[in-house]
């Protein structure tokens, strides 16, 4: 451009103020998130391979629960169904919650089960409405019972999740090691080993079980949270924002400079 060249200094320092930190940072973050909307695809198809995975465990035959547990095998069997046979043990049996249900207020009720010649168990047999919950324990059966359930990994604790205080029967989440503990303990032949009971009755089924005090197991489904697909579209929509801001701001600029020397 020839005009230019009659203004030199207002042409360098109009070029020197093209790189801008505001324009660095209009410009990084639409790269940013683009890494951070592809990073997301990679997880999302890892936990689709995984809930795949789980699926395929639930849908296999139920097994029989070994005499004692290896625990260390325990994340393998996650998800799989176990069939044993026991005695409830309501002497120990723990209301864990608060939990909602369906917009119910109430408890899990969790019952270690006394295994003949094998360890025992502990057992969250499901949901109890907050008022039955402190009468439920009187409906476990006396003799043996035979239960099917899902075997689970240890929990994880929510950062918002209060302190237990087995002392005070206050069990806010499922710390299994404190709960094998509080039922006896490895010197009582109890393992830390959880299993979540199955229902699959129908609605009015469920129904009559809350109104009886009578708890309501877990659906024999994988409940694994997949929120990947809503990541990855929000990190490559900010992206796309991103660069056409980018981009208006770019042509803003161009404009601006190619009307200064006129
Ligand atoms: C327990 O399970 C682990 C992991 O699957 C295995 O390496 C180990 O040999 C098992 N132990 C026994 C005593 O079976
Ligand atoms: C939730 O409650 C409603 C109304 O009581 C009932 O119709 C529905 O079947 C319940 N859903 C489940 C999953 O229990
Ligand atoms: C437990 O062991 C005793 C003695 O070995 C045996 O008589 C009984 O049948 C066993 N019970 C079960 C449920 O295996």
């Amino acid at each position: 451009m020839e005009s230019t060249a009659s203004t030199p200094p207002a042409y360098t320092t109009k070029r020197e103020r093209w790189i801008t930190p505001t324009m660095v940072l209009v410009g990084i973050i639409p790269i940013f998130t683009f890494a951070l909307g592809t990073w997301q695809v990679k997880r999302l198809k890892w936990k689709v391979a995984l809930i795949d995975e789980l699926e395929e465990k639930l849908h296999r035959e139920p097994m029989t629960l070994p005499k004692r547990v290896n625990l260390s095998a325990i994340p393998d069997f996650a998800y799989r169904k176990v069939m044993f046979k026991g005695r409830w043990d309501p002497e120990h049996a723990v209301l864990l919650g608060p939990r909602v249900r369906n917009g119910t207020n109430g408890y899990h009720l969790v019952v270690p089960l006394v295994r003949e010649n094998g360890s025992t168990v502990l057992v969250d047999r499901g949901f109890v409405t907050k008022e039955l919950a402190d009468s439920c324990k009187k409906h476990l059966e006396s003799g043996e019972v035979q239960v099917l359930g899902m075997l689970r990994t240890s929990h994880v604790r929510n950062t918002f999740t209060p302190d237990n205080h087995p002392e005070k029967g206050e069990w806010y989440w499922a710390d299994v090691d404190a709960m094998a503990e509080h039922a006896g303990g490895e010197k009582a032949g109890v393992q830390p080993v959880y299993i979540e009971e199955i229902f699959e009755g129908h609605a009015g089924e469920i129904s009559s079980r809350l109104s009886r005090g009578i708890p309501v197991g877990r659906a024999p489904i994988v409940d694994v949270r997949n929120s990947h697909a809503s990541y990855v579209a929000t990190w490559y929509a900010l992206s796309a924002f991103t660069s056409v801001m980018f981009i208006r701001l770019l042509m803003k600029q161009r404009q601006a400079r190619m009307r200064v020397p006129r």
